[in-house]
């Protein structure tokens, strides 16, 4: 029978990347995001490819009750969710004193709360079917301090720390959950956070939205539960542990400072 997998995020960079390689697999789709134009294009592109169908809802993840909603479709469409991929998110520069409020509550919406709320609306089914696959979008930031992004990396470390928790929850059910880790990557999300001018992303060589999601369907497919595209980003997850504090601090600053 054909499994369906949910995607948060599917219209566009890592997540459209995701739509396209479960496509490949021969996956039906759910593809979720803001954008309909964009949603309703990944469809036609991939329903031409491949023999899959897809399903569009566009949804506002910011918007407490998007979860619910969304859960409710697809329980309304008869759509059983084999896989759910918790890729959309966004970050936002600056300092903290100055931030927009509304962007960063968003935010926490949609890294953390949305992320959450799907799971808890899907893990069940999948918990009685005794299968299932939650691969959810952590960062690098993950792993250390973020100043200027204080707001983005604590969503990140809440993500990581929740599927690493959860995945240990779920051993022996059938149920997986992976928390992938990528590094600065070539998509739309330096525009919407205004990050570029950070020397991290100037210094830093972008990967690629498609390494990165094919290296995260594979991780997410053998049941890792960390996973950590490029040995680069591996070093700098293990390595910040042993190093003081005070230096990991005073590097963290000085990436995350303007050029
Ligand atoms: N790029 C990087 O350097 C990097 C590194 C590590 C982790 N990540 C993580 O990877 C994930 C994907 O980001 P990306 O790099 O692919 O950036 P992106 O190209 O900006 O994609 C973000 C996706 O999230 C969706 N999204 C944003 N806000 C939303 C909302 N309120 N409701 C519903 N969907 C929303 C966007 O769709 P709409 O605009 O259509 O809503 C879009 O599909 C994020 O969780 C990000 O934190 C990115």
């Amino acid at each position: 029978m054909k499994k369906t997998a949910l995607i948060t995020g599917a219209s566009s960079g890592i997540g459209y990347e995701y739509s396209k390689i479960f496509a490949s697999h021969g996956y039906d789709l759910v593809l979720v995001a803001r954008n309909e134009e964009k949603l309703k294009a990944v469809k036609a592109e991939l329903e031409g490819q491949h023999d899959i169908s897809a399903f569009v809802i566009a949804k506002d993840l910011s918007q407490k009750d998007a979860a619910q909603e969304i859960f409710e479709q697809t329980e309304h469409e008869g759509i059983e969710v084999n896989v759910l991929v918790n890729d959309a998110g966004f970050g936002d520069y600056g300092r903290y004193a100055d931030a927009d409020w509304k962007k960063q509550y968003d935010m926490v919406q949609v890294n953390v709360l949305a992320l959450m709320q799907l799971t808890k609306l899907f893990l069940p089914q999948m918990l009685q079917r005794k299968e299932g696959k939650i691969l959810n979008m952590a960062s690098i930031a993950a792993f250390s301090t973020g100043p200027y992004m204080s707001v983005y990396y604590a969503s990140k470390s809440f993500v990581l720390s929740f599927s690493d928790s959860l995945a240990t929850e779920l051993k022996g059910s059938g149920v997986t959950v992976t928390a992938v880790c990528p590094g600065p990557t070539d998509t739309g999300f330096e525009k919407v956070a205004g990050s570029g001018t950070r020397k991290l992303f100037d210094t830093t060589k972008r990967a690629t939205p498609d390494k990165v999601a094919l290296f995260a369907y594979r991780a997410m497919m053998r049941g890792t539960i960390i996973a950590i595209p490029g040995l680069k980003y591996k070093v700098t997850a293990v390595g910040q542990r042993f190093l003081p504090k005070s230096i990991v601090r005073a590097i963290a600053l000085k990436l995350q400072s303007e050029d």
